[in-house]
């Protein structure tokens, strides 16, 4: 049922400079800044060919990861993100196991316009955990 990872998630206070130290710093290939309204956050991605690496920047009011920088200021690992087959037979088996889906329990349209749902941390050992379907 679970595949590959697909990204780890880190939150950040200023996008822009976590950029750069990827791209800049690293020599890494990081896409340009993509505004997600519905998620709450401005992305980008640092391409690691077997992987990657998504940078989070809260958008707007209410953002999600707001309340994780009130307490990770400096920013911090937010969540990661495996890929599944089919993101709501896997949702029907957490459910079904007592793991908690945020939101609705609906998977939504995610960064890469695939269906994307979290599964609470409390029952994920601590990780907010992000499932993709690919
Ligand atoms: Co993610």
């Amino acid at each position: 049922m679970l595949d590959r990872l697909n990204h780890v998630a880190l939150a950040v206070p200023d996008l822009a400079a976590a950029a750069a130290r990827y791209r800049e710093t690293l020599g890494a290939t990081v896409s340009a800044p993509q505004p997600l309204p519905e998620h709450g956050v401005t992305v980008v991605f640092v391409d690691l060919g077997n992987s990657k690496v998504e940078l989070l920047e809260p958008l707007g009011e209410g953002s999600p990861i707001a309340a994780f920088l009130a307490k990770n200021p400096r920013g911090g690992m937010h969540h990661v993100c495996y890929e599944v087959s089919d993101i709501r037979a896997a949702r029907d088996r957490l459910l079904a196991s007592g793991a908690r889906v945020l939101g609705d329990g609906e998977p939504k349209i995610g960064a890469h316009g695939r269906p994307v749902l979290f599964v609470h941390p409390g029952d994920m050992f601590g990780t907010l955990t992000e499932l993709e379907e690919v």
